[in-house]
């Protein structure tokens, strides 16, 4: 099959695609190297390996141009929209950008993938469309109409126009909601990449709170079978948590890395911070169910993974 991804230089996008890649599809990515989040070197690291194949191809554009969109998506079976400005903290400096970038952009991933005859798309949600829900584990059956960020707020308007698109068009749309997923290739300025580069570094974590928040961390090779499964179904219409099952404290994780890395970490206790919400634990009754998806990763496995990963790209020692 040929897959066209948007943000397929970024974390999960370069996980994906190296993924199919390695069975034989064709794969391009198309991304323009946003730098709000980081820089335009680490995201063309990420495309080394998926270089080495000769299904790949790569196009530097952005989802804001219809012009590209419409040169580059004829001839593709499916569209999997990765392409987004992550990161909640960031979206309250810039909101403007989070809904330029994340809804008219995925309004026109949308629209130009219905003129060029594409019927299946799967688009990133995220686990932040929960906001403040304090009701766990989160079902993709609970209200989310209180989002907490202006991230929040673009990823559940992404939601609400790929529902429509689809009662309007008819094909297969399928919107992933992540639960903070960690492996090699991580954004740099996520939790566990950042806290490794600290205390490698023997600088202080910031802990936000007093380390009893918890996320449901869920390892990239879990995400990509999660995202492939819903390829693989599609089914109208249809929303998924894709989490990791088992959610960890701050000062949980904090220890685990510090014990993989080898150096106790050093941490100066912060308020929360606004937009933060201090749980994510994803219910997968319904991803067990339709897309069978079960993932096999625990944080400790995941965290050392991770650590040999790091090691061998920023220490240059493995
Ligand atoms: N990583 C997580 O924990 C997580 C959790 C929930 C949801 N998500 C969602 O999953 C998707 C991938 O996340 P990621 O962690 O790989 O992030 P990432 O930043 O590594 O990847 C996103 C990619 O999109 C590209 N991009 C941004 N704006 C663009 C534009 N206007 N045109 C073309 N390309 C553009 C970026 O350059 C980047 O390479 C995003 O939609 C994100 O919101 C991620």
């Amino acid at each position: 099959m040929k897959f066209f991804i948007t943000g397929g230089a970024g974390f999960i996008g370069s996980s994906l695609g190296l993924s199919l890649l390695k069975d034989g599809h064709h794969v391009l990515a198309y991304d323009s190297f946003e730098s709000t989040l980081y820089d335009r070197a680490t995201k063309e690291r990420n495309l080394d390996e998926l270089k080495a194949f000769e299904n790949f191809q790569f196009v530097e554009a952005d989802i804001r141009d219809l012009d590209a969109l419409n040169k580059h998506i004829p001839g593709h079976d499916i569209i999997v929209h990765l392409a987004a400005v992550a990161g909640v903290r960031p979206s309250l400096e810039n909101p403007s950008l989070y809904y330029d970038i994340n809804v008219t952009g995925t309004s026109n991933v949308l629209s130009v993938g219905k003129a060029c005859g594409i019927t299946q798309f799967v688009l990133a949600s995220s686990s932040s469309v929960y906001g403040g829900n304090t009701k766990v584990p989160f079902s993709e059956n609970d209200p989310v109409d209180h989002p907490v960020s202006p991230y929040a707020a673009s990823k559940r308007s992404l939601e609400l126009l790929a529902g429509t698109f689809q009662r309007l068009n008819g094909g297969d749309v399928t919107c992933l909601r992540f639960f903070t997923v960690y492996g090699p290739r991580q954004r740099p300025e996520m939790a566990i990449h950042k806290f490794m580069r600290i205390i490698v570094n023997g600088e202080t974590i910031p802990m936000f709170g007093d380390g009893t928040s918890g996320r449901d961390y869920t390892y990239v090779d879990d995400i990509v079978t999660g995202v492939r499964a819903a390829i693989d179904r599609p089914q109208g219409f249809k929303i998924y948590n894709l989490g990791g099952d088992d959610v960890v404290l701050l000062k949980d994780l904090i220890s685990t890395i510090s014990d993989v890395v080898g150096i106790e970490a050093k941490i100066e206790q912060l308020p929360m911070q606004p937009g933060d919400v201090f749980v994510t634990n994803c219910d997968l009754t319904i991803a067990r169910k339709e897309l069978e998806f079960q993932p096999t990763t625990n944080v400790r496995e995941g965290v050392e993974k991770m650590w040999a990963w790091y090691q061998r790209v920023h220490m240059g020692t493995k």
